[in-house]
């Protein structure tokens, strides 16, 4: 069978990870291209076997050869890459937020659809094993009615200052990740959000105008509750829980541990510290989700994680952010509608 050919834009800490994913675990698909390489990523490419550089995305795209685009560039320049896709009729995986503008969004999504291509975006914890297990829980009733669920999403460390202040903050950047989550379990949309947060540790955070730790309700359309607690750093490690509390029992996962040894002596129970972050945590995750997009490609059925999906975390987020700045409840439709 022919291999799909995959171009790519931003080799980061997440473009790496899905070159070595495509390149060393998924056989319809290779990585045949990236655009505006730096230089110190050519031996990265070379090491998986990718050989053609461009210029630019626009050069990338034009290529016939191409069949889709996977965007993992810094967020402010998704909707540009989205666009000129959406142009050339190249298949899209997005890394999340879309975008930070909900305008930006709805315009470049209404271009998605017109090219009729497919457009997937990398809520990667969607395909987790163990988050997916609570998810099939909820699906089937098995705890009864969601009544509540609870994710606290911890990071090890904030991320360096130049990536904060292109983030988006917080909630567009890291906690997006859990209003994805928690809406996919509930299988509702969200009604309201109110936000709190402050910023705990280092103060060039709060010069950016972000903060580094928050709590978030949210209360579905359906009744169902969340509440999402976040840090930027967690000091025993990556820290990554949900909870699901319904009519008939609970369910969730717990934090995942370097390994599981613990001992026990005067002083108390002692065991290993959590994750390192992300890329080991959702390892098998970023796998999954992308072997997802490719078979949606081969075998033609749309993702699992759709342009809406990305809209609907977006509004969650921007409801969370706003929430914080005025103080009081954020109804999404107020984002929505705006
Ligand atoms: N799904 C996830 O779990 C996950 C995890 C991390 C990041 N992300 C998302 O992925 C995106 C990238 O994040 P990251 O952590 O990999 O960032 P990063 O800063 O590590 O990497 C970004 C890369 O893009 C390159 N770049 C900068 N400007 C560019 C341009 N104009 N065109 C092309 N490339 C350019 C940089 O040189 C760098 O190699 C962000 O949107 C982020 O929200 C998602």
């Amino acid at each position: 069978m022919k291999k799909l050919k995959i171009g790519i834009v931003g080799i980061g800490r997440i473009g790496k990870i899905h070159i070595k994913n495509i390149s060393e675990n998924i056989n319809d698909a290779i990585i045949y291209g990236a655009a505006k390489v730096n230089v110190k990523n050519l031996p990265y490419l070379n090491k998986f076997g990718v050989k053609k550089t461009y210029n630019n995305f626009e050069e990338l795209v034009k290529d016939p050869l191409i069949d889709a685009v996977i965007i993992s560039s810094p967020t402010n320049f998704h909707s540009e890459h989205i666009k000129l896709a959406s142009k050339y009729k190249k298949h899209i995986f997005c890394e999340k937020p879309i975008d930070l503008s909900m305008d930006k969004v709805k315009e470049v999504l209404d271009l998605v659809y017109k090219s009729g291509i497919k457009f997937m975006v990398g809520f990667n914890r969607r395909f987790d094993p163990n988050f997916n297990k609570v998810k099939k829980f909820s699906v089937a009733k098995k705890i009864g009615t969601t009544q509540i669920v609870k994710i606290t999403s911890r990071d090890p460390n904030p991320p360096p200052i130049e990536y904060i202040k292109g983030s988006g903050g917080i909630f567009l950047d890291m906690a997006i990740h859990d209003f994805d989550m928690a809406r996919y379990i509930v299988g509702s949309e969200v009604y309201s959000v109110f936000s709190s947060g402050k910023v705990f540790g280092d103060k060039k955070i709060e010069e950016q105008g972000d903060i580094d730790t928050a709590i978030t309700i949210l209360t579905f359309q359906n009744g169902s509750m969340a509440t999402i607690d976040n840090s930027r750093k967690a000091n025993y490690g990556y820290d990554q829980r949900i909870e699901v509390f319904g009519s008939k029992g609970m369910n969730g996962i717990n934090n995942k541990v370097i390994d599981e040894h613990f001992y026990a002596d005067s002083s108390g129970f002692h065991s290993s510290i959590g994750l390192d972050f992300f890329m080991d945590r959702y390892e098998k995750s970023y796998l999954i989700e992308l072997k997802h997009f490719i078979d949606c490609l081969t075998n033609d059925h749309e993702p699992l994680v759709t342009g809406k999906d990305g809209i609907m975390a977006l509004a969650i987020a921007l409801a969370a952010k706003k929430s914080l700045e005025k103080g009081r409840v954020v109804l999404v439709s107020e984002i929505l509608n705006n």
